[in-house]
């Protein structure tokens, strides 16, 4: 029997004494995209916190590729192929775009074809200091940067967060070719809903503390049922698509 590629278990997530999620098991398989979904403050950032060792997992155990990760610490979990796409897109202010990818590809390496694409937005502020970018062209030199590092797993928590309409789609489509090509396997926190059902393989749903849904999404069939679901009056996610989505982070920004 083959391994999982991730493997959590933990029987709750939190912050120091305030439990935010219990009972949580999640894993996937090399390859597979599982989308998190819930209500804002239902814990979709605690979740994948609690994953990457930034938040407290009570009894929680973590394996990837089948090896328990016995020491969990941002730079022993990304030595083992493990990257976080943090909410808000966060990078170091005083350091230009071009030395965040220098830093991410190593040098002498050349950037895998599949991210020219998503390079060639970044290109006109290569020069600029992250800390002067935009919010959407922070999060997109965020999201560069993990996928650059070629992770065997990617948390991503909203990253297409304060990002152009036109490029949700592009963002969400290159990790889904990332991750075929090269099986890496994606924990996806998205307001985005469509947008995400559509690239996704699996549903996770957050509701009330705990993990509520946890659906295969392999035909059309069973994305419009997580669709239906999510946009039920108690998930109240209301399914935005782009356009509305967009509206309210311009307000908000
Ligand atoms: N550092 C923290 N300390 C205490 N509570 C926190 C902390 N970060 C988030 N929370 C709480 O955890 C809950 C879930 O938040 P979060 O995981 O950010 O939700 P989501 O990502 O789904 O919007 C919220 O009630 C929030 O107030
Ligand atoms: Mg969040």
């Amino acid at each position: 029997m083959t391994s999982k590629a991730l493997e959590f278990r933990a029987d709750s997530i939190g912050y120091r004494d305030a439990v935010i999620i219990r009972d949580v098991a999640v894993s996937l398989e090399a390859g597979e995209i599982a989308a998190v979904f819930g209500l804002n403050g239902s814990g979709k950032s605690t979740l994948l916190r609690g994953i990457a060792g930034i938040a407290d997992a009570k009894n929680g155990k973590l394996s990837i590729d089948g090896v328990e990760q016995r020491v969990r610490t941002p730079e022993v979990l990304a030595s083992s192929g493990l990257r976080m796409i943090l909410q808000g897109g966060r990078v170091f202010r005083g350091l230009s775009v071009a030395e965040h990818l220098r830093l991410a590809v190593g040098s002498g390496r050349e950037p895998p074809a599949l991210l020219r694409g998503l390079l060639d937005v970044i290109a006109p502020v290569m020069r600029r200091e992250a800390g002067v970018l935009s919010g959407g062209e922070r999060q997109m030199v965020s999201v560069v940067c993990a996928l650059l590092a070629e992770p065997r797993i990617l948390l991503a928590d909203e990253p297409t967060l304060a990002l152009a309409d036109d490029v949700v789609n592009d963002v969400l489509g290159v990790i889904r070719a990332v991750s075929r090509a090269t099986g890496m396997a994606v924990l996806l926190a998205e307001q985005h809903v469509k947008s995400a059902v559509g690239v996704a393989t699996r549903a996770l749903l957050l509701r009330a503390g705990r993990i509520t849904l946890d659906e295969i999404l392999s035909t059309d069939a069973e994305r419009a049922e997580v669709l239906t679901i999510l946009n039920q009056p108690e998930t109240q996610m209301n399914v935005p698509d782009v356009q509305t989505s967009a509206a309210c982070q311009v307000a908000t920004e």
